[in-house]
């Protein structure tokens, strides 16, 4: 039981799921993610450790039981380990269920033993294509090398992993095949994820656009598809792969809306609270932060009451329809 009411939303959903990003910063430019010149938020609207972990306070005594850490890239931000630390108490406490990381595994190789230590036993990474070139093409210039190497360490740590795959024309037809069985091989499921329309990006987002309840069927052709009843606390549908024994999920926001089930909000690292990324709304939660925990908690349900019902994104012959400013790297998703 927390000690105070339950956080739930104007339509009735209980909010149960932070995620925090620590920086809108990041060391790749993924085309479907960012410009290659993207202009990142000024150092100063970035908040220390002791603000963001107030916020992420107030929200665990509000009875959120797990906490996502995101970016930008969240392994980027040098002082993360004094952030984990921080969780680190509330998990022995048992005040948070899990403690997980969504990051694209540059640098998990030299960060995996820190996460395992500070309690974090579940981190997604982001892959797109196991091909050097395409990779570097994709991210603007990274090496698939230092995921692979990022991948393994954190294996080897114990870390059970997620990979997410942004479904991206021409690029993930060719690439499903494979990255199945690397991610089934090593024990990792594996999620395609609908692209969606969020900032300028400086490419055509119709074009990037694969809409997944086609290509699943178009997968069906080649592997044995079983529905799943796993369930990943979030937006994603599993199948599991006859073939390979693995998870295959699908994360649908333009073919097939999830927002009924809704369990979560997003603060970023500025300390502004958006209880829908598909939607320009955000309120500051940093008047509140100097003020005391009973403003801050004030603050967080006045926002969750305007949580709206579902984002708006959809399909629309002129190119992916109902795209806000915002770009992903603000929430990290
Ligand atoms: N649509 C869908 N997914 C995106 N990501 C980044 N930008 C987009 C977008 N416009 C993915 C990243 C990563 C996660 C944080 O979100 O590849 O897997
Ligand atoms: Fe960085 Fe992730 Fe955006 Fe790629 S998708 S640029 S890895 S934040």
């Amino acid at each position: 039981m927390s000690p105070v009411p339950a956080l739930v939303d104007g339509f009735g959903r209980r909010v149960t799921y932070l995620r925090l990003s620590v920086t809108d910063r990041c060391d790749l430019r993924c085309t479907y993610c960012m410009p290659e010149h993207m202009a990142f938020a000024a150092a100063r609207d970035r908040l220390g450790v002791d603000d963001l972990y107030t916020i992420a306070g107030a929200f665990i005594a509000g009875g959120i039981r797990k906490v996502r850490l995101t970016g930008g890239e969240p392994l980027v931000r040098k002082d993360l380990p004094a952030l984990l630390e921080r969780f680190a108490g509330n998990l022995q406490r048992g005040e948070l269920d899990e403690l997980v990381v969504s990051t694209n595994g540059s640098r998990l190789a030299q960060l995996a033993g820190t996460l395992v230590g500070s309690g974090v036993r579940r981190v997604n990474v982001s892959l797109d294509t196991l091909d050097p070139g395409q990779y570097r093409e994709i991210t603007r210039g990274g090496a698939l090398a230092d995921v692979l190497g990022g991948i393994d360490a954190a294996l080897a740590a114990g870390l059970k992993i997620r990979l997410n795959t942004v479904a991206l024309r021409g690029v993930v037809e060719g690439q499903i095949d494979a990255l199945l069985r690397y991610a089934h091989g090593r024990g990792m499921a594996l999620a395609l994820i609908e692209t969606m329309p969020l900032g300028d990006t400086g490419v055509s987002r119709l074009g990037q656009y694969l809409p997944l309840d086609a290509f699943r069927r178009q997968l069906e052709t080649r592997w044995t598809l079983t529905a799943s009843p796993a369930r990943s606390g979030g937006p994603a549908s599993y199948v599991e792969v006859g073939e390979t024994g693995g998870l295959l999920g699908f994360i649908t926001p333009l073919s097939c809306n999830f927002c009924a089930a809704c369990n979560r909000v997003r603060v970023g690292s500025d300390g502004r609270l958006y209880t829908c990324m598909g939607h320009e709304g955000s309120v500051d939660l940093r008047p509140a932060l100097g003020v005391g925990g009973a403003a801050l908690d004030a603050a967080i349900r006045g926002a969750l009451r305007h949580k709206p019902e579902r984002h708006g994104f959809r399909v629309a012959a002129t190119g992916l329809a109902g795209g806000i400013g915002r770009h992903m790297s603000v929430l990290g998703g």
